[in-house]
């Protein structure tokens, strides 16, 4: 990879229910992004269990990456970069990902990098807006994840604030599943709160006047809990606006109060959670308000794939001459 913009990295991620393949020309340039997602399969239990996913990543992905290839147009011998998710994630996922790039870097006599999948959901934003470059302040919102980041420059990163305990998605998923809306339910409840009153439950601001840039949102679960128990017959519509209004408000709020503290005057949003139509339309208004350029990569890019971890591949071979040896292990609870 050093050099030649034409060269080809191969991407991997399964650090949790999506298995996913890409293959990417130069630093920027998808050529294939292949999701498949668990889904379906977690529904049942109404959350992910790492055993079935990691067992499900070993059936499909094989497969996913021969349909990355031939969907690429471009012959497994042509690729001259092997990168996959090492963390954060469920540790069996990691590892089915990265022991099946590290054999196919092996096989290939190819450079392979294990990349940080936090990092990758910030090279979604590289990928759709490649001209658009740091500085900017970034939020990883997701089931996973909720997190402040400061980006000087691509490779230099700055956590900000971060969830103390669940992260928004989390938060979002397990009141979904209390009220019987099914898992994971943010799309859902995204939809339902169109027709809801935001206003109808008076929903704690969770850490939303602490001058720190951390989050909380397990309260925010007890307390519609507590409301559910006494007010049996609320309307879903209503419970999904008032849930969404409280967590829409808290990310609003702390993440243009960082970009500003900052000094940046834009803000990056990705992450599962980025395709939730509240926290766009009153993150890009609030932000406007305030001189805040405020961008969201297209959907399927915010949420997990393998272009992103590819993306990173890519450019750290390429910018610092990185690669692992394959003695690398998966880090659960790796960050910045
Ligand atoms: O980034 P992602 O695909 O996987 C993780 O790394 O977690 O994010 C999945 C999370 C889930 O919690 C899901 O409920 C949430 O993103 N989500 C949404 C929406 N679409 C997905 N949350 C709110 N509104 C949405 N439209
Ligand atoms: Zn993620």
């Amino acid at each position: 990879m050093t050099g030649a913009d034409s060269s080809l990295t191969l991407g991997i991620e399964t650090s949790c229910d999506e298995t996913s393949v890409a293959v990417l020309r130069g630093e920027t340039e998808i050529l294939a992004n292949i999701v498949y997602s668990q889904v379906d399969l977690h529904a049942r239990y109404g959350g992910v269990v790492p055993e079935v996913a990691s067992r499900n990543h070993v059936v499909k992905l094989p497969y996913i990456v021969d349909e990355a290839l031939a969907c690429a147009g471009v012959q497994v011998q042509e690729i001259s970069l092997v990168a996959a998710t090492m963390g954060p994630g469920l540790v069996g996922p990691l590892l089915v990902g990265l022991c099946h790039a590290k054999g196919m870097a092996y096989a290939l006599r190819a450079p392979f990098l294990g990349v940080n999948h936090l990092e990758g959901h910030l090279f979604a934003h590289r990928l759709h807006s490649p001209d658009v470059v740091p500085p900017f302040m970034g939020l990883i919102v997701s089931g996973g994840h909720t997190m402040l980041v400061d980006v000087p420059r691509y490779g230099e990163y700055y956590v900000v604030g971060t969830t103390v305990d669940d992260a928004a998605g989390e938060a979002i998923d397990k009141i979904g599943k209390m009220i019987g809306m099914g898992y994971p339910a943010g799309a859902k409840m995204d939809e339902l709160a169109d027709s809801g009153d935001p206003k109808a439950i008076p929903l704690p601001r969770p850490m939303g006047d602490s001058p720190s840039f951390d989050f909380s949102f397990s309260g925010l679960k007890t307390a519609v809990l507590y409301h559910v128990r006494k007010n049996p017959r609320e309307r879903r519509e209503d419970i999904a606006a008032s849930v969404l209004a409280s967590v829409v408000d808290v990310l609003t709020k702390k993440s243009l109060e960082a970009t500003r503290r900052f000094h940046r005057h834009r803000l990056v949003v990705v992450g599962g959670v980025a395709a939730n139509a509240h926290l766009r339309a009153q993150l890009v208004a609030e932000g406007t308000q305030r001189g805040i350029d405020v961008l969201f990569p297209p959907i399927a890019l915010c949420t997990d794939n393998a272009a992103m971890i590819a993306a990173v591949g890519a450019f750290r071979h390429r910018e610092f001459g990185e690669a692992h040896p394959l003695s690398v292990s998966p880090n659960p609870s790796l960050s910045f």
